[in-house]
């Protein structure tokens, strides 16, 4: 019996994967196809954990030859799938793979067809020296040296082992760009400014370091995301080291938070029964979760989270805790509609109705209906156009 060549199995599926992403549109110009068909993803992701489809509590199982046989694992692999490879910052016990539940994945390699149209959307050209955040696998990033040059590629990564494990894959593939280990929010010390500057991790705000090591004229590609939900993918431009300005392309991408930006374990202590003021509200808890009130509600409650809690009876109660303004806001069926009973600082169902009013006075747009300005003081999210309407994110 002759052994399976892996490179050829490899090889055409990357063929399909890369056919997969141009037929949906994501991949659209011949060098990015050229790095897709040539980057082997099975040897900078050797072993993984897929998430399974059984009901229930998010489950994922751990991938390798051994465990799942070659074939498996190279469509696996070659899958348009996040392939987790850290769970809650704890490398993996690969002597004795289990499979994972109620667990924070903490690295991976994103799924190809969202790392591609970021690369799409990043608007490379030949020369350009391109800083990423967030290194993770070293998939994205061996992309780009494929396209460019392994000495036009900056990638920081957080955590030690990740990076270590990414430096060694990259390498035996062939590829060395410039791999520092720190937090990203920090920018990347010591090097040049970029002419374009890519995020695969989620932030609260743009760093103020990527405006500043990027040059004036480049363009910032990244997510935005709040403790509730993601707000989606922005593409800036660079005017200054202090002020970058543009729109959102999508609101769909979710990914993983910067490590430092995690929400707060606890979100403080519920309130009492009889705290609060209460009253009718037209709104239910499902505008905190549909895609474009969602946003919109993100926009307003910065700081908040949401979760849902019965009572003895069998009510069901959605409780919005904002612990740094010491504020609540609980939603209880009411009749046909809804009560809100609020308190602290700031009003947050409030705050809500107030955002959801002006984002109806403007037709309801989606995720691409809003921008962002970034100065030296303030990031704001405007509404339609720069001067309209706008919510201040957080620092
Ligand atoms: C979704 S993964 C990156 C995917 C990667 N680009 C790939 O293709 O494999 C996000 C990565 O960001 C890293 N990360 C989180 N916070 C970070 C920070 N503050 N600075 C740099 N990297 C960070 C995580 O450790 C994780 O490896």
């Amino acid at each position: 019996m002759t052994e399976p060549d892996v490179e050829s199995i490899a090889a055409g599926l990357r063929r399909q994967l890369a056919d997969r992403l141009a037929a949906a549109g994501r991949l659209r110009s011949p060098g990015w196809r050229a790095a897709v068909e040539a980057v082997p993803r099975h040897e900078l992701v050797p072993r993984f954990y897929a998430e399974t489809d059984a009901p229930g509590l998010t489950t994922w199982v751990p991938v390798t030859p051994e465990l799942v046989g070659l074939d498996e694992w190279l469509r696996l692999a070659y899958a348009d799938e996040t392939l987790i490879t850290q769970f809650d910052g704890r490398e993996i016990d690969w002597a004795d793979p289990q499979p994972v539940s109620d667990a924070h994945p903490t690295s991976s390699s994103t799924l190809p067809s969202l790392v591609v149209r970021m690369l799409e959307d990043l608007r490379v050209e030949e020369g350009h020296r391109v800083t990423e955040y967030g290194t993770g696998t070293g998939y994205s990033t061996a992309l780009m040296c494929h396209y460019l040059a392994d000495d036009r590629v900056t990638s920081v990564e957080t955590d030690p082992h990740v990076s270590a494990r990414a430096d060694a894959n990259l390498a035996r593939c062939g590829y060395r760009p410039r791999l520092l280990i720190g937090d990203g929010l920090g920018g990347a010390p010591g090097c040049p400014p970029a002419h374009r500057t890519i995020a695969t991790m989620g932030v609260r705000s743009i760093p103020a370091a990527w405006v500043r090591q990027t040059r004036p004229g480049g363009l910032i590609v990244a997510t935005l995301r709040g403790w509730m939900r993601s707000l989606g993918l922005v593409r800036l431009t660079v005017e200054d080291e202090h002020t970058a300005h543009g729109r959102f392309l999508t609101g769909d991408p979710t990914f993983m938070m910067a490590r430092q930006q995690d929400a707060p374990a606890s979100f403080g202590m519920l309130p009492a029964p009889d705290e609060g003021a209460t009253r009718d509200t037209r709104y239910g808890p499902e505008v905190l979760t549909m895609p474009d009130s969602g946003f919109v509600a993100q926009l307003a409650l910065p700081h908040a989270r949401h979760f849902s809690l019965s009572a003895d009876d069998g009510t069901v109660s959605t409780y919005v805790l904002d612990a740094r303004n010491d504020a609540f806001a609980v939603l209880t069926p009411d009749g046909d509609g809804w009560a809100v009973r609020q308190g602290g600082r700031v009003l947050l169902w409030d705050a809500i109705e107030q955002a959801l009013a002006l984002w109806q006075d403007a037709a309801s747009p989606g995720p691409t209906g809003f921008g962002l300005t970034v100065t030296p003081d303030a990031q704001h999210v405007w509404l339609a156009a720069p001067d309209g309407p706008s919510w201040r994110l957080p620092a």
